[in-house]
């Protein structure tokens, strides 16, 4: 098309498509491209690759002929297994209270298509995963904020405050627990108080239970919405194989919605992705049922990495940090920086140490980086050693 036959101004997306925020991390990335080795810790993502047997399991489906379109919702085989597994970690769920996904981003967007609106008003807990502060808006949702509050002896939330933003006015709070990039919790007694009062106003929660088995207390599995759920209530959980099953490239999560919701919910699937890839959907019912001992691995690296990571950082002057109690982040805080997004372009231009800007996860982020810690100690002790280098020059 000739450039002068459209006017410009019809060239441009949508306003609240333009309004929405570059991703920083993204920013910071290229910053380091020019590099010849980044220490990367930006990046949230396990560091060990799929497990042989999950993979095997694609392959073999490939092999098997399984590479056309499927059922919108999931195959069935799928949708039971995770029924099975949900029931075993919550309560008893049944498979027509699932859908399968194309990972978690898009359980979380798909969801958001099926109940907000232009100009609803959603509430987030922050600092928060830009993606999730994003999506409501591609939507045109008015987004509010509740923020954490940090202490080097944890992050907090108060609930009443939470609670006082939660008006009739509200569509949906969007809840991600545990928290990336703090590490938060919510206690089931803090969701108690949220769902009661959600009834109370008939405000869905969207609860993003990415990180539910990376946490660190209690049995490993976070506290969930659907431990205390009824039939009823307004209560919708994403999910996905990324983290724990080590599959994020795989691209494969899933929903659990009130069983009313089932039918619209496969609509928007066709008309989003239509399904997911059929031989991934097989890796996954692999990774339901042999993959808890891979879970427990990561869980005790992990546990082990967040240790050495808190306890070395907290020797640094000019650091104050948190234990996250689940996720694979450490929220940090470097007193005297105002400008989170300068400092880590600085930190890896000078130093070849990549870490998340806080301001990335939201203004409550500034003065904030994020370090993932699924790594080895000994790049884990190499970049502090960096960030010491960097705060005392
Ligand atoms: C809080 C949170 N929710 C959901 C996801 C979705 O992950 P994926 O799209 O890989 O399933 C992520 C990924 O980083 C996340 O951090």
């Amino acid at each position: 098309m000739k450039s002068e036959s459209l006017p410009s101004s019809a060239l441009a997306a949508r306003a609240s498509v333009r309004a929405l925020t570059a991703s920083k991390i993204r920013e910071l990335y290229n910053e380091g491209l020019g590099r010849k080795e980044v220490l990367a810790f930006w990046v949230g993502e396990p560091d060990q690759a799929t497990p042989d047997f999950i993979r095997q399991a694609g392959i073999d489906s490939i092999e098997a002929g399984e590479v056309f379109y499927t059922h919108n919702l999931g195959i069935p085989e799928l949708r039971e297994a995770l029924a099975r597994y949900i029931s075993q970690l919550h309560t008893g769920i049944g498979p027509d209270e699932v859908a399968i996904t194309s990972a978690g981003v898009n359980a979380l967007m798909i969801a958001s298509q099926l109940l907000v609106d232009p100009g609803d008003r959603v509430v987030e807990v922050v600092p928060l995963w830009p993606n999730l502060q994003e999506i409501p808006k591609i939507l045109g949702a008015q987004v509010e904020t509740a923020a954490l509050r940090f202490s080097p002896s944890g992050w907090t939330l108060d609930i009443e405050e939470l609670l006082g933003k939660l008006t009739p006015n509200t569509k949906a709070l969007y809840l991600n627990s545990p928290n990336n990039p703090t590490g938060w919790t919510v206690t089931a007694e803090q969701q108690r108080a949220i769902l009661e009062h959600c009834r109370k106003h008939g405000i869905w929660i969207f609860a993003d239970d990415a990180y539910e088995r990376l946490y660190f207390e209690q049995g490993g599995v976070a506290p969930s919405f659907l431990d205390i759920a009824e039939e009823g209530d307004r209560v919708i959980s994403a999910n996905t194989f990324s983290k724990s099953w080590l599959m994020t490239g795989w691209r494969l999560g899933w929903l659990v919605v009130p069983r009313g919701l089932v039918a619209d919910l496969g609509k928007l699937i066709e008309y989003n992705t239509s399904c997911a890839p059929v031989f991934v959907q097989r890796a996954g019912i692999v990774a339901l049922k042999e993959g808890e001992p891979i879970i427990a691995r990561s869980l005790s690296r992990y546990r082990k990495a967040r240790n050495f990571l808190v306890a070395e950082l907290r020797k640094l002057e000019r650091v104050e940090v948190a234990v996250p109690e689940g996720t694979m982040y450490a929220f940090i805080r470097i007193k005297g920086v105002d400008d989170s997004l300068a400092f880590c372009k600085k930190l890896v231009r000078e130093t070849g140490l990549g870490l998340a800007p806080g301001s990335a996860f939201g203004p409550e982020g500034e003065g904030f980086v994020r370090w993932c810690f699924a790594a080895s100690e000994e790049r884990l002790a190499d970049g502090v050693g960096r960030l010491k280098k960097a705060l005392t020059a």
